[in-house]
């Protein structure tokens, strides 16, 4: 085994915690070699993953990465949040007492990288000096390269994250072992894969997967899980699965920022990513700040609530992707910006790559085609019309890639949140847009948050699938709870955003397609919930909130039917008797929740019996 120091000497990481933790995992798993990177080290790490065939050339400066067939997604079955007190328990977070899942982990781990590189990341999720970096330091120990190249698109990475801390214990250990993939017992009874956040103990123990959502420990491990419980254990911010973007207005020059929580695959990365319709594109400009992570807190200074992405790169859907749907994502992955694409289709002839929905067919030459599990397109069975990329595969790339990239995306400050807006995938019920002018009832409303069930045996007719704030898989303590401290942190700014709820995926019961065209002109209803804040236009009240009438939309070129139009603007009183029946279920499982949202809850439901 090669010392531990020497590398952490060559490398200059000084922190004397950081340095015995690192020391104490080189021992425990047995790790054949220690490395510690930092940025400069990418193009030569990425030239080790081509020798060794984990990565290949999709271009120049672009590269193809294949995982393991079952390791695809995020697994929330398999996700736990641990800590030392049962009151930490609640319905979404899979709680585990410390003192159980501590051992379980180490037995998987100790040992486990003999023979093996240990590549030490240090990372900070947040921009440099902002007032909340005290939490945003951490060390992820990994034995997988891929995912040191992951990282390193996605945090900003390097010894000077680590070493100067004012607390030199203040950093997060994120520990990654990636374990023997072929023999984990994928979704068996048996399964041996373990995500666990000691959220109170600051320390994440991931075992068995090496896919993005799982391995990258900087990014839902520690941005989500670990902030959450971090932002409410000091009383201080709230670390949400939120994209941020800025709207600029080139006539009056003010900018307003927008913040807001869509479950995941539902259209976060795509908004943050906008392009103003070509009618308004002379007048407005959208910036991106994230496109998944947000952290908000309370301004001392201004007293204003404020955001800021701790992440420094995109890990976005490849599917649907193209240059009508979202050119900026396209043009962020082009050759020479380092990045990378998980299983999407690959011709190692050409070094091509597409998905689904890339264009409206498949390449028609098959020669050298690949599907992403690497089995070749020309072999398959007639009648075989599996998808050629996982629905689930990925790009990753840096933020500074981004052609809307905000100005000021990597200054300490943050921005000032304007509005906070929820969406689900709902094809009935939910309008366009709905404004909320009540913390309250906005509180209420993204606990009430939705989607459609993808499998219709996943619930009862019409029964959304909850997902708080977009927040059940990154849950770390009781809902309850949770929804007091929502209601003090942005209780306590001075001025207060406007919430909103909205929906680009209502559909035609008749033929199923989407009533809203969406995408680029997703805008159009963000405009007018900042007229809407400004006083500027005054919509519609009706139960559910304040609703747009036709006038107030800039609805320039817009492709929709006037009956379209109709029915994505009003309210299905009856669907939403029901669904507050189901809301009352929901809420009823969680324990400590706050009288308010009980009374917002009471006075919607009152507000649709006297319609
Ligand atoms: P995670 O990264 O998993 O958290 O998801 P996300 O919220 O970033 O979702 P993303 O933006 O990647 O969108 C997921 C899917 O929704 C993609 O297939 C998009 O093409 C599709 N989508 C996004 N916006 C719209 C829209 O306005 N209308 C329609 N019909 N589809 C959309
Ligand atoms: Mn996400
Ligand atoms: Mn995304």
């Amino acid at each position: 085994m090669s010392d531990p120091d020497k590398a952490m000497d060559e490398a200059g990481l000084t922190n004397p915690q950081v340095r015995d933790y690192v020391r104490h995992w080189a021992e425990f798993t047995g790790a054949d070699r220690v490395e510690v990177v930092s940025i400069a080290d990418d193009a030569r790490l990425i030239e080790e993953a081509l020798d060794a065939g984990e990565l290949e050339p999709a271009g120049t400066g672009r590269y193809y990465s294949r995982s393991y067939h079952k390791d695809t997604a995020r697994s929330e079955e398999r996700t736990i949040v641990a800590t030392n007190d049962p009151k930490d328990k609640g319905v979404y977070n899979n709680w585990r007492p410390a003192s159980e899942m501590r051992p379980l982990l180490e037995s998987k781990m100790r040992g486990a990288l003999a023979g093996k590189t240990m590549y030490v990341v240090p990372y900070l999720m947040s921009p440099p000096g902002n007032a909340l970096a005290p939490w945003a330091a951490g060390v992820e120990l990994t034995d997988t390269r891929t995912v040191v190249l992951h990282m390193m698109r996605m945090a900003r990475v390097g010894v000077e994250f680590v070493n100067d801390l004012e607390d030199p214990d203040s950093f997060v250990r994120a520990v990654h072992v990636t374990g023997d993939l072929e023999t984990l017992g994928h979704g068996t009874p048996d399964d041996q894969r373990y995500f666990v956040t000691v959220a109170d103990e600051r320390t994440i123990l991931h075992f068995g997967s090496s896919y993005g959502g799982n391995a990258l420990l900087g990014k839902i491990a520690h941005g989500l899980r670990q902030g959450a419980y971090d932002g409410w254990d000091s009383r201080k911010f709230l670390a949400e699965q939120y994209m941020l973007i800025g709207i600029h207005d080139k006539q009056t020059g003010e900018t307003h920022h927008i913040c807001g929580g869509f479950p995941s695959a539902s259209g976060k990365t795509n908004l943050a990513m906008m392009l103003p319709p070509d009618a308004l594109g002379d007048r407005y400009h959208v910036s991106f700040y994230g496109d998944d992570i947000a952290w908000l807190w309370v301004d001392e200074a201004s007293g204003r609530l404020y955001g800021m992405n701790p992440e420094y790169g995109v890990f976005g859907v490849a599917k649907d992707t193209n240059e009508t749907t979202n050119p900026t994502a396209l043009h962020s992955v082009d050759e020479g910006t380092g990045a990378i694409f998980t299983n999407v289709a690959y011709n190692p002839q050409t070094q091509e790559v597409w998905w689904e929905g890339r264009t409206p067919e498949p390449p028609a030459d098959v020669t050298g085609w690949l599907d992403w599990m690497g089995a070749p397109i020309a072999d398959r069975e007639p009648g075989d019309d599996s998808p050629w990329a996982h629905p689930n595969s990925r790009f990753t790339t840096t933020l500074a890639n981004v052609p809307n990239i905000a100005p000021d995306y990597d200054t300490p400050s943050g921005v000032p949140i304007d509005a906070i807006i929820f969406g689900g995938r709902t094809r009935d019920r939910e309008p366009l847009i709905r404004a909320i002018d009540d913390l309250a009832e906005g509180v209420y409303d993204g606990l009430t948050l939705g989607a459609e069930a993808t499998f219709a045996a996943e619930g009862v007719e019409g029964q959304l699938r909850y997902d708080p704030m977009s927040n059940r898989p990154f849950m770390a303590y009781g809902e309850g709870d949770y929804a007091r401290h929502y209601l003090n942190v942005v209780g306590a700014a001075k001025e207060q955003p406007i919430f909103a709820h909205v929906n680009w995926f209502q559909r035609d019961p008749e033929d199923d397609h989407f009533l809203w065209p969406g995408y680029r002109d997703n805008l159009r209803p963000l405009l007018w919930l900042i007229q809407l804040k400004k006083g500027e236009v005054t919509g519609r009240q009706t139960p559910v909130g304040i609703i747009p009438t036709e006038e107030e939309l800039l609805l320039d070129g817009v492709d929709i039917t006037p009956e379209d139009l109709e029915t994505i603007l009003s309210i299905d009183v009856e669907r939403w008797r029901q669904e507050i029946g189901f809301r009352e279920e929901h809420l009823a499982q969680f324990d400590n929740m706050p009288e308010e949202i009980w009374e917002a809850h009471r006075r919607v439901a009152a507000a649709l019996d006297a319609e």
